[in-house]
């Protein structure tokens, strides 16, 4: 879906997002919502707020997963994804912070923490929707270039890149960024059953036309929605400027 503006692709990711997850609840039993962090999805999840308060969006029921989480920060660190999440969206949704989930990533064992995370969002049912961002370098979750396209949540070492990227988040000083993260793996991302990405912003077209246009690869791990049955790519005209 290539839009004019940022607010249309929050507006058209918000519908997908509450179309899959309504669908879900509406057929009875356990409903996962997979969320991303990143600036990406926040006009979604504001449209999803505005939804909630003012026409009466109820996710009730609903159990949330994020995709990935710093390691070594303390639980609770404003930067944690768990406590970004919570803040721009899921304790206004009225979302009870027990049913959002993320690795934990002050474990004093990382390497346990990601395999305990694979096997709590498996035990908890199929993702019913995946909200995904796009690194600049191709990257889903933290899965940066080179990550296995059958890969499960697991400990990561970000590039340079990516946490310069990120220093924003951190006082503009990558020195606090943390060098490694839980991510699920693009293994873990494709079990979904429905993936929706957005990417907004001259700086996400290159990535946006090699995940979308280019070969299936893990120099670019975006490309592996092109293995997925059910994706919606929602792009504002700038980030769809090369396709
Ligand atoms: C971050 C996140 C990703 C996100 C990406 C793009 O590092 N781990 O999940 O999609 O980078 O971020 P943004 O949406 O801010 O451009």
């Amino acid at each position: 879906v290539l839009l004019p503006t940022p607010e249309d692709c929050g507006r058209v990711v918000a519908d997908a997002v509450a179309g899959s997850v309504l669908a879900a609840l509406a057929r009875g039993g356990p409903v996962v919502l997979g969320l991303a962090t990143g600036s990406s999805p926040l006009l979604a999840y504001r449209e999803l707020l505005r939804r909630h308060a003012e026409e009466g969006l109820d996710l009730t029921g609903v159990q949330a997963f994020l995709l990935d989480e710093y390691v070594g920060l303390p639980a609770g660190h404003p930067e944690s994804y768990r406590e970004v999440i919570r803040r721009e969206l899921t304790d206004a949704l009225g979302l009870d912070p027990a049913v959002v989930h993320g690795p934990d990533g002050a474990a004093p064992d990382p390497l346990r923490a990601a395999r305990e995370y694979e096997a709590q969002l498996r035990a908890a049912g199929s993702v019913a929707v995946q909200v995904l961002g796009i690194g600049a370098n191709g990257h889903l979750g933290f899965n940066e270039p080179g990550s296995s396209l059958a890969s499960r949540t697991r400990l990561k070492t970000l590039t340079e890149q990516t946490r310069q990227d990120n220093a924003r988040f951190f006082g503009d000083d990558v020195a606090a960024v943390p060098r490694h993260v839980i991510t699920q793996g693009l293994g873990t991302i494709l079990d979904a059953d429905h993936l929706v990405l957005v990417a907004t912003g001259e700086h996400k077209a290159d990535a946006v036309a090699a995940a979308v246009e280019g070969p299936v690869t893990a120099s670019c791990p975006g490309s592996v929605l092109q293995l997925h049955p059910h994706v919606t790519v929602v792009v504002d005209e700038a980030a769809g400027s090369r396709l």
